[in-house]
């Protein structure tokens, strides 16, 4: 079985860790931890082995906390490690750890492709180039927005092709996430250059994309306005369902009223983490006028891109077929079930 270490404990971590711990394809080897607060406490009850930096383990046993070796020794010990460090320690891990102790790496969106820092040739998008990570050694799973626009954009792309002329795209993004302690700043503050578009033509390079990005006071997820213009008319089609009803991780809803309506259902409906692990397209805000189609859809930016690591470290490690792995990865997070009860929902 391959053994999988998690690199880091935040917001994407412990839900990578919920995730492969109850994966019974791989052993899971634990989490790494760097400081002392209330998630250490949550991945001890949670009864995963928890390995800190070697100069912590003083720190850490003084506390009373029974580790489990330091991230080194966690490291030896693993086929593949997911970093989930905080944006650009992914760099420093590779550098002083992966390299070193010849082991491939998974590494989130906020680490760098390009330039002095970077970490992997290629970023991950299940729906587009799940084939191309097979074997890699170092790859980067998208962010959550980048990886939510590619769900979006490849079933466009199958079904109108060379119809359509370009997409410009807004993303309205959330300050922080749920359980961040930082203060959510009464401000809405755009981004010069958003590192999205680039990261979207990685995977997608034929394509004509232009995005711009701002970040709002609110932690309930984000919100994607996609512009699609057409060479001529926009084509028909009856529903945007008539698209989508089939693609893993889309959900086509009509009623929401806001990000929140669906975040706050994902916690009523007892989903682990309060997440959908989806994007949710918002039907009855669609609008067609000429060669413009409108589309809106909301991303949930901490849940979407863990099944998308999943997906990934099943082409990297286990070279499964795309088939076979969206079928293990849709029993392990049961997307199509929380789908179904979120089209209830909302439908
Ligand atoms: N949050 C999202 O919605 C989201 C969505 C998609 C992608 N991402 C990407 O996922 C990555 C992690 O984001 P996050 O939101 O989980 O950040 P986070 O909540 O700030 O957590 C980062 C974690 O990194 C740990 N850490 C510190 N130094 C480390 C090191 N050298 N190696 C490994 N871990 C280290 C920290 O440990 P301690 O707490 O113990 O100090 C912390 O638990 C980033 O690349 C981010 O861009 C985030």
């Amino acid at each position: 079985m391959v053994r999988v270490f998690i690199n880091g404990y935040g917001n994407i971590g412990r839900r990578l860790a919920s995730a492969f711990s109850h994966d019974k394809e791989i052993q899971f080897i634990g989490i790494g931890k760097y400081s002392i607060d209330n998630k250490v406490d949550e991945a001890f009850s949670k009864k995963f082995p928890v390995y800190v930096p070697d100069e912590k383990v003083p720190e850490f046993k003084g506390k009373g906390y029974d580790i489990s070796g330091t991230i080194s020794d966690a490291i030896k010990e693993s086929d593949l490690v997911i970093d989930a460090a905080k944006d650009g320690f992914g760099y420093s891990n590779k550098v002083n750890f992966y390299v070193p102790l010849n082991k491939p790496a998974i590494f989130q969106g906020g680490e760098d492709r390009t330039g002095e820092k970077k970490v992997a040739d290629i970023i991950h998008n299940s729906r587009i180039n799940y084939d191309k990570v097979t074997n890699q050694k170092y790859v980067i799973q998208g962010s959550c927005n980048v990886s939510g626009m590619g769900r979006i954009m490849q079933p466009m792309i199958e079904k109108f092709g060379d119809k359509i002329q370009r997409y410009d795209v807004t993303l309205i993004r959330r300050w922080a996430d749920l359980e961040d302690k930082k203060e959510v700043k009464d401000s809405i503050e755009w981004d010069k250059n958003p590192h999205h578009q680039d990261d979207v033509k990685s995977f997608l390079p034929s394509v004509k994309l232009y995005v711009e990005s701002y970040k709002v006071p609110s932690r309930m997820m984000h919100l994607h306005q996609m512009i699609i213009r057409f060479k001529d008319k926009v084509p028909y089609f009856d529903s945007i369902s008539d698209i989508y009803h089939e693609e893993f991780g889309v959900a086509v809803l009509a009623n929401a009223k806001g990000t929140a309506d669906i975040r706050l259902k994902a916690r009523e409906l007892g989903f682990e983490h309060d997440d959908t692990n989806m994007v949710h397209i918002h039907e009855e805000t669609m609008r067609k006028s000429d060669d413009t189609l409108k589309i809106l859809y909301s991303d949930d930016q901490t849940g979407i891109v863990i099944p998308e690591n999943h997906l990934l470290f099943q082409s990297m490690a286990l070279g499964k077929s795309k088939k076979q792995a969206y079928e293990h990865t849709d029993s392990l997070f049961q997307i199509s079930k929380k789908r179904d009860l979120l089209v209830k929902q909302f439908g």
